[in-house]
């Protein structure tokens, strides 16, 4: 999926810098990510967390209680996947 439509640069492209242990200010300089219109850095960078070598169960979180895994609020939360319409509408 294109994560930047300035520079067309895929979530792909921002996975494998991250995944070789650069940062996000890294693959911006490598890439031009979110370099222009600038829409594109929250996503890119939720790419980044997701892939980065030092916090691989970042997109999950397990439940104290009940000990169930769900995605992080860093995930659910965030606002670069959001739609015009609510999901329930979607
Ligand atoms: S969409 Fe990435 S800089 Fe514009």
């Amino acid at each position: 999926m294109i994560v930047c439509v300035c520079k067309r640069i895929s979530d792909r492209d921002i996975a494998r810098h991250a995944k070789a242990g650069l940062n996000f200010e890294d693959i911006q300089f490598e890439t031009g990510v979110a370099t222009q219109c600038g829409q594109c850095e929250g996503c890119a960078r939720d790419v980044v967390t997701q892939c980065c070598p030092s916090h691989p169960v970042a997109a999950l979180r397990r439940e104290s209680n009940t000990g169930t895994i769900s995605l992080s609020a860093a995930i659910t939360g965030s606002k670069s996947w959001t739609t015009s319409l609510p999901l329930s509408q979607a």
